[in-house]
C-alpha cells in the first residue's frame, strides 16, 4: 500500500529561482533565505521519498485566462519546464507517475472531486522553485531524485477555492494514495505564499504576525484555518496571500496529529515573505497517529437506527 508520510509547505518566490539560475546564491541576501533550506535537503536525502505530489499554481505558463481549471493534475510521464519569458529554468524534465496519477484522478474523482486531467503539461517556478529548495541544485541533464505529480490549483483569477475545499481535496488524494497498490511513500507540498502583494497601493505588503499564526494553526490546528474566507487572505496576507489555501491541500492529505520536523520564516526575498514548514505523519501504531476519522454516510445511520428499531420490536 502507497502512504503519506510526510507534508511540506514552501514558498514558491520566482526570484529564488532566477538567482539559483544566476549563481547567487552565496551572496548574503540570498544567502539568508537559502540557508534556511540546508536542514531540509538533508531530511529530503535521508528521508528518500518514493513519489512526491507537488500542488502548486500555474502562473500564465500552461494556462491562459482562455482555460482556469480550479484543479488540475498531472498525469503525463514527463514535465517540461515553461518557458517565463526568459527561456525555460535550467532545470531536468520533471518525471511524471502516471500509474498513481491517474489512480488518483479516478480516485478523487469517483469521491466527487472534479479534477482537471492534463495529459500534457509545462511546469513554472511555481513547482520547480520548492523543487530546487527540497532537492537541491540539479544539473538540467541529470534527474530530480524522484518522479513528481503536479496539482496546479487556480488561485489567479477570482474564485480560487475554498481553504475548506483544499482541505478536504487532500482528504480525498489522502484515501486515493492508501488505495493505491504499490509499496511507495509519498510526500506531499503545497506552495505559495506566504503574505505578499505584487501591485496596487498595499504593494509589498507583508503581514509576518499573520504568517506565524498560519504556520502555528498548520501545525497544531488545522481546523481553524479551513475557516477563513477569501476576503481574510485578502486583507491580511495580500492579494496574492491566496496562494496559502494550496497548503490546505497538503494539510488535508496528512494525519490529525503530526510532527513539526522543521519551519523557517524570513522576511523578505524579492517582495515576500519566505514560509517554510516540514510536518511529518507519525508512524502507524504510534501514540496519536489515527488517520483522519472518516465521517459516516448519514444513509448508513438512518440504516442501522431502523434496524435497531426493529430489533427492539422483535425483542
Ligand atoms: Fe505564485
Amino acid at each position: 500500500m502507497a502512504r503519506i508520510i510526510a507534508g511540506i509547505g514552501s514558498s514558491h518566490v520566482p526570484a529564488i529561482g532566477a538567482a539559483i539560475d544566476n549563481g547567487k546564491t552565496e551572496e548574503p541576501y540570498w544567502k539568508r533565505v537559502f540557508s534556511g533550506f540546508e536542514k531540509s535537503q538533508e531530511w529530503m536525502r535521508e528521508t528518500k521519498p518514493d513519489v512526491a505530489i507537488v500542488v502548486y499554481n500555474d502562473h500564465a505558463s500552461a494556462f491562459s485566462v482562455d482555460i482556469i481549471p480550479t484543479f488540475a493534475l498531472g498525469c503525463a510521464a514527463e514535465f517540461p519546464p515553461a518557458d517565463e519569458g526568459w527561456g525555460p529554468r535550467p532545470v531536468p524534465v520533471v518525471q511524471g507517475h502516471p500509474a498513481l496519477a491517474s489512480h488518483i484522478a479516478q480516485s478523487v474523482i469517483l469521491d466527487e472531486f472534479d479534477l482537471t486531467i492534463c495529459n500534457k503539461m509545462e511546469v513554472d517556478h511555481g513547482m520547480t522553485v520548492p523543487m530546487n529548495l527540497l532537492f537541491g541544485q540539479i544539473d538540467k541533464n541529470s534527474h530530480w531524485p524522484c518522479p513528481v505529480i503536479p496539482l496546479a490549483v487556480n488561485v489567479v483569477m477570482y474564485p480560487p477555492p475554498t481553504g475548506h475545499r483544499c482541505f478536504m481535496l487532500g482528504r480525498a488524494i489522502r484515501k486515493a494514495v492508501e488505495s493505491f497498490p504499490d509499496d511507495l511513500r509519498v510526500v506531499i507540498f503545497g506552495t505559495g505564499g506566504l503574505s505578499h502583494q505584487i501591485s496596487g497601493p498595499r504593494a509589498g505588503l507583508i503581514n509576518s504576525k499573520w504568517d506565524k499564526a498560519f504556520l502555528d494553526n498548520l501545525s497544531k490546528d488545522p481546523q481553524k484555518l479551513v475557516k477563513i474566507p477569501h476576503v481574510d487572505y485578502m486583507r491580511e496576507a495580500g492579494a496574492e496571500g491566496i496562494e496559502m489555501v494550496m497548503w490546505l491541500i497538503m494539510r488535508g492529505a496528512l494525519d490529525d496529529k503530526v510532527d513539526e520536523v522543521y519551519r523557517f520564516y524570513t522576511v523578505p526575498a524579492s517582495n515576500t515573505a519566505v514560509g517554510h514548514i516540514i510536518l511529518a505523519n507519525r508512524p502507524r501504531g504510534a501514540k496519536g497517529s489515527k488517520a483522519p476519522r472518516k465521517p459516516k454516510p448519514a444513509a448508513r445511520h438512518k440504516r442501522a437506527a431502523a434496524r435497531a428499531k426493529v430489533e427492539r420490536i422483535r425483542s
